[in-house]
């Protein structure tokens, strides 16, 4: 699909009738669209001949771009809990719809260019913005001009108020609730911010500049969709009537570096003696399931984990949404799809989990399960993919075998429980248990060996796990990381395999 150019998205093309018809078919607007303007008021390329009275066509253009900006403030004014100082909304609209009437043809030329030319475009947005800041009279502080130009070229060429928000590297995730609030992630802390769109309408454009480029799109035939920006950010967006607080948008941020095994070290999520361990159960080829709760960092951990897979090893990674960002050459990483519009086309997790075993695997990489493909998982671990690692949503160890029994039995196979706990059993070698705790820090609560079956029960030893000492006066969770002082039943695997590993470590 052909991106929309800038000039369809400021709404000024000189057929503005067929234009309207265009954007209204792709449901994409002008970031001002939605303020709707008088009938009597005359839009660039609209015949001067349809104007009566004795005033001549520059006057009555005048005194049309002034009713323009009235009604660009009277729509600034009606919205009086927009979080910046209402003047500079309105100043803004004024600005934005200005520009629109009085770009010059080298002017179009260049806001054409879009993205690449944003410096460009942000003089020519300063420009015009000068010019409305004397004729209105306003006193602005520097900083707030150069907001004021940052928030115009936002909203026409990125993705508005949002934009900030993904510009800075210590946001992690943005929650939009509906147009007026709109929660960020921020050093492991959920916090609202006063960032606010205009309106649903506003949101919507929002939502559409998200869908668009990736040839998506959201409405009330399928008000949901997962979709990645073209940064790597992931997003999710769903929209009423399943939605009840207006558009909801979630995006989990790219962060351009993954953060490393030494990374999380240094943020306390586990200790050096754990890694230790964990590179050795990598290099042994043992399969190791990473459960947690939602956003508790267990694809960064999975992530953390492959770097310790050997160079001369074939990866094949499965995602829903490419996250993982592997170090080694030798990878091929593949992607679920959705269905099409029709129904059809859709490739599942579980088809490219079957896939995979035809290629010729080393290790097999399923970046979360969550159903039927658990049990191509657990087969493929137990007929020679050995070194497989996934990740999936549980609270403890012993929840997140449940979970995997629960996948197995969505895939309707009649099969006893206990045969299905015998082949997660041999299947799976390690959990680890990865937590999002209170004061926002994740911490490896456990990394618990899976021993087999006495009876019907699958036997789970801990052998390292977090401690809770006490909270400090901030909220901050103190405590440490302590080894149960068990030796692990795989501890053969490891001479197995060659590798080294001090049983200092367990003490
Ligand atoms: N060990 C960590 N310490 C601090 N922040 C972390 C850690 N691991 C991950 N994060 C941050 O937490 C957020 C969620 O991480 P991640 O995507 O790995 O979680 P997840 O459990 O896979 O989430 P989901 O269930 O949504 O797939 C990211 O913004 C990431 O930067
Ligand atoms: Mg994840």
């Amino acid at each position: 699909m052909r991106p929309l150019t800038l000039l369809e998205r400021l709404g000024n093309d000189k057929d503005k009738d067929k234009d309207k018809k265009k954007r209204s078919e792709r449901k994409i607007t002008n970031p001002l669209d939605h303020i709707n303007l008088p009938d009597d008021v005359q839009m660039p390329g609209q015949s001067p001949e349809t104007v009566s009275g004795n005033q001549n066509y520059s006057q009555i253009q005048q005194q049309k771009k002034n009713e323009t900006r009235i009604e660009a403030s009277a729509f600034a004014g009606r919205h009086s809990n927009i979080s910046q100082n209402d003047s500079i909304q309105q100043l803004k609209l004024a600005i934005h719809r200005r520009i629109v009437d009085e770009m010059t043809p080298q002017e179009e030329k260049l806001l054409l260019q879009g993205e690449s030319a944003r410096e460009q475009i942000k003089n020519v947005i300063s420009a015009y913005s000068s010019r409305e800041i004397s004729e209105s009279s306003q006193i602005l502080t520097r900083g707030e001009r150069l907001q004021l130009v940052d928030d115009i070229c936002n909203e026409l060429l990125g993705l508005g108020p949002l934009e900030p928000l993904l510009k800075d590297e210590s946001v992690t995730e943005i929650m939009v609730n509906g147009p007026k609030d709109i929660f960020i992630e921020q050093n492991g802390n959920l916090e609202l911010t006063d960032i606010r769109f205009y309106d649903e309408t506003h949101l919507m454009n929002i939502i559409e500049r998200i869908l668009h480029p990736i040839g998506r799109r959201v409405d009330e035939s399928s008000p949901l969709v997962d979709a990645r920006l073209a940064d790597g950010s992931r997003v999710n967006i769903i929209i009423p009537p399943l939605s009840l607080v207006g558009p909801a948008v979630t995006i989990r941020k790219f962060s351009k570096n993954a953060l490393s095994m030494n990374d999380l070290i240094k943020f306390g999520t586990l200790n050096e003696n754990m890694v230790k361990f964990l590179e050795a159960c990598i290099k042994a080829r043992l399969n190791i399931l990473v459960s947690g709760g939602t956003g508790s960092g267990k694809t960064t951990t999975l992530n953390a984990l492959s770097s310790f897979i050997p160079e001369d090893e074939r990866i094949i990674t499965i995602e829903d949404a490419a996250e993982l960002r592997l170090q080694q050459k030798h990878v091929v990483s593949l992607e679920s799809r959705p269905a099409n519009l029709e129904g059809s086309g859709e490739i599942t997790i579980r088809d490219l989990v079957r896939n995979a075993l035809r290629m010729r695997p080393n290790r097999i990489i399923v970046g979360e399960v969550r159903s039927g493909e658990a049990l191509d998982m657990l087969q493929a671990m137990n007929t020679g993919h050995d070194g497989s690692l996934t990740t999936a949503h549980a609270n403890t160890p012993r929840d997140s075998l449940s979970r995997l029994e629960t996948m197995v039995l969505m895939t309707g196979m009649d099969m006893p429980v206990k045969a299905i706990r015998t082949q997660i059993s041999s299947a799976i070698d390690l959990i680890l248990q990865q937590s999002r705790i209170r004061d926002g820090s994740r911490k490896i609560t456990h990394i618990t060996e899976v021993q087999g079956m006495e009876g019907e029960t699958i036997i789970l030893q801990d052998l390292f796990k977090y401690v809770q000492d006490y909270i400090d006066d901030n909220g901050k969770s103190i405590g440490h990381f302590e080894a149960t002082r068990l030796q692990p039943n795989f501890m053969d695997k490891f001479h197995m395999n060659g590798v080294e590993l001090p049983v200092s470590l367990f003490r």
